[in-house]
């Protein structure tokens, strides 16, 4: 099958808006700095490079500014990020063009020991979690505060159809778990999100596996299937902890 780019189909937003990444480095909170500065290591030169989306990321979209030559391009989770690299002069690259990737690095809301993920805080859960398909290394950069020892404290995000909303709550509640409507927020791909709260995740596989057959769900927050490859943890203090799926073998995942 030969696949042809088709500009109709272009992520790319013709809205701008000014970022000023002297600001975001100046307002980061030191374990996201820390996390996005151990990440730069992971990049080596002409890597076809995924970037997530969040305020972590936006550190290292920054932080990648001063390195120029580092990343000339790169696939971005949201328009948020899209933005951000425009300022830092890096390419916004298509994925159907650029894909498979070598590195993904994004954030996460929540991590487990198993390197287990929720994410979707910021409502571009499904781009990112095609990036991380599409990508053979996933780096996740957190800061202390981001690792749990059981998914589900921070509410799970569940990108969803608009017309199949009250549907799909419907279903969220008959599994347990309280959906609320985050008010005023469109996905970039032009859908609503549910915030689901109370859900007991013992099976992170299991329960992403279940909540995404749901007809109306595009995708939920749990990056279970594909979670990361290696989490950074940034730390308040400084520095940054490294933790590899090796160190939790005993596991699911
Ligand atoms: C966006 C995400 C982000 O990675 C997650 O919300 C973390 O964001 P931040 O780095 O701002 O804490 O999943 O959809």
């Amino acid at each position: 099958m030969s696949i042809t780019s088709n500009t109709a189909f272009s992520t790319r937003t013709t809205q701008v808006m000014s970022v000023d990444l002297a600001h975001v480095l100046s307002q980061a909170p030191a374990g996201k700095r820390a996390a996005a500065e151990a990440a730069l290591a992971d990049i080596e030169p002409r890597m076809a490079v995924g970037i997530g989306s969040g305020s972590t990321v936006n550190v290292l979209i920054a932080l990648l500014a001063e390195k120029p030559g580092l990343v000339d391009g790169a696939v971005a989770a949201s328009r948020g990020s899209e933005q951000h690299m425009d300022a830092a002069g890096i390419e916004v690259l298509d994925l159907n063009m650029a894909g498979p990737l070598d590195l993904y690095i994004d954030g996460a809301d929540e991590s487990d020991a198993g390197l287990r993920l929720i994410k979707g805080g910021g409502a571009a859960l499904t781009r990112e979690k095609i990036i991380a398909a599409a990508s053979r290394q996933f780096v996740c950069i957190v800061d202390e505060s981001k690792r749990v020892q059981r998914l589900g404290e921070f509410p799970l995000p569940i990108e969803v159809i608009p017309m199949a909303r009250s549907h799909v709550a419907r279903e969220i509640v008959r599994l347990g778990a309280d959906p609320e409507y985050r008010e005023g927020v469109t996905t970039d791909n032009g859908n609503i999100i549910l915030d689901c709260h109370e859900f007991r995740i013992d099976d992170p596989l299991a329960l992403e596996t279940q909540l995404n057959a749901i007809p109306g769900v595009v995708t939920c927050g749990l990056f279970a299937t594909r979670g990361a490859d290696k989490l950074i943890v940034g730390k308040a203090s400084g520095g940054a902890d490294t933790v590899l799926p090796a160190q939790v073998s005993m596991l699911s995942r």
